[in-house]
This record gives structure tokens, C-alpha cells and sequence, in this order.
């Protein structure tokens, strides 16, 4: 059984994904969540708690090692320990720094919105765009120290289109993502999935 952090800036269109497929019993083993921001106007912490009753919280401590700290305590405060609770990052737009990296090793995912490694960072859909790829995608990804770096769990890909625009490419992966990060959280709350040499393999 596995506690949920899962951690958003924005609409939170990927955490809402994963709310409804616990809710519909599609994820299973799941004890409880809690969703934290960095925005305390983050959209999605009202969808976590109007529609689906979760604990949100939100963080927004400007300086980095307050704002560790703080997620720290939030952690600890709500009981999610590290044996058994995954950090879900979704959509969330703050750098992750190497205290909770390094105390939630391969405990904490990511998902971004191209076929890691290629483009990496801030818009991914438009770099894609502008370096005329034909496929993209998305990936979800254990965390690391690095910035989208860490070992991927799993991918799905999209044709990209002559006419897209970043909108329509971005809508077209979001899709995707919704379905990809639940499997990837299934396959890590049914332990199916283990990190060997910075690769991610079956068990
Ligand atoms: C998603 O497309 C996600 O992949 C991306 O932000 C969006 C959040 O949407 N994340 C990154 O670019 C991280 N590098 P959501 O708030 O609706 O889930």
C-alpha cells in the first residue's frame, strides 16, 4: 500500500487523472493522498478538495532550503513516510533540490511533456515543434538531481502533425500523459518495477 504526495502548480489536469482512477478503483493500493502546491491559487488544489475531498495544502515559502524544509514538515506533519509514499510531480514548475531527492530516492516521479531526453525544461511541445521531430510524446520518470533526467519508466508517443500549433500538439500529448502517469504509478505500487543501473527494469 502506498501514500500519495502528489505535488502541482497549476490546473492540475494530470493530478485529477489519477484522483479519478483511484476513485474508480482503476489504481488500486492506494492508502491515501494529499496534494500540495507551491501557488496557493493552483486550480487544480480546489479540484483535489471540491471534487474529490483531498488534503491540499499549500507550500509557497519563496527561498529553497525554507521551501524543503517546509515540504519536509508538510510530509511529516500528514504522516507520509518514506517506505511508503511515492511524490507524484504534476505540472509542478519547482526545482526539487537534493535534501528530498536524496531522502525519497526513486520514491518520488515526474511527467513531462516530450520523449526524454530530448527536450527537456520549459516548453517542451514548442521545442519539438521547432526542431521538426515527427514523433513526440510523453514521459514519466523517477526523479533525480538532474532537471528531467532520472530513470524512465514508461513513454507513449504521438504523431506531430504539419499544422500543429503548440496548443494542438500539447492537447494531443496531454491525452497520454493522463493515461501514462497512472500506469506508471500502478506499476510501481504493485512493485512490478525496480531501478537497476539507472534503468528502470521489471521484477
Ligand atoms: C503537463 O503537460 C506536464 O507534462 C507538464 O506541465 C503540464 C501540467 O499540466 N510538466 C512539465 O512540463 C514539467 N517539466 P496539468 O497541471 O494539467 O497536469
Amino acid at each position: 500500500m502506498l501514500n500519495l504526495a502528489i505535488l502541482i502548480s497549476g490546473r492540475g489536469s494530470n493530478m485529477k487523472a489519477i484522483l479519478e482512477a483511484i476513485r474508480s478503483n482503476k489504481l488500486k493500493g492506494i492508502k491515501k493522498v494529499i496534494v500540495i502546491s507551491n501557488k496557493s491559487d493552483a486550480p487544480g488544489l480546489k479540484i483535489a478538495r471540491d471534487e474529490f475531498g483531498v488534503q491540499t495544502v499549500a507550500v509557497t515559502t519563496k527561498a529553497k532550503e525554507d521551501f524543503e524544509n517546509e515540504l519536509l514538515s508538510v510530509l511529516n506533519r500528514y504522516d507520509f513516510g518514506v517506505n511508503d509514499t511515492l511524490i507524484c510531480l504534476a505540472g509542478f514548475m519547482r526545482i526539487i533540490g537534493p535534501t528530498i531527492i536524496n531522502k525519497f530516492r526513486h520514491k518520488i516521479v515526474n511527467i513531462h511533456p516530450s520523449l526524454l531526453p530530448s527536450f527537456k525544461g520549459l516548453n517542451a511541445q514548442r521545442q519539438a515543434l521547432d526542431a521538426g521531430v515527427k514523433i513526440s510524446g510523453c514521459t514519466v520518470h523517477f526523479v533525480d538531481t538532474g532537471v528531467d533526467t532520472g530513470p524512465i519508466i514508461l513513454q507513449k508517443c504521438v504523431p506531430v502533425l504539419s499544422y500543429d500549433t503548440d496548443q494542438t500538439l500539447s492537447d494531443r500529448i496531454l491525452v497520454l500523459e493522463h493515461e501514462a502517469y497512472v500506469t506508471a504509478i500502478e506499476l510501481i505500487s504493485s512493485n512490478r518495477i525496480k531501478v537497476k543501473n539507472n534503468k528502470v527494469i521489471e521484477n
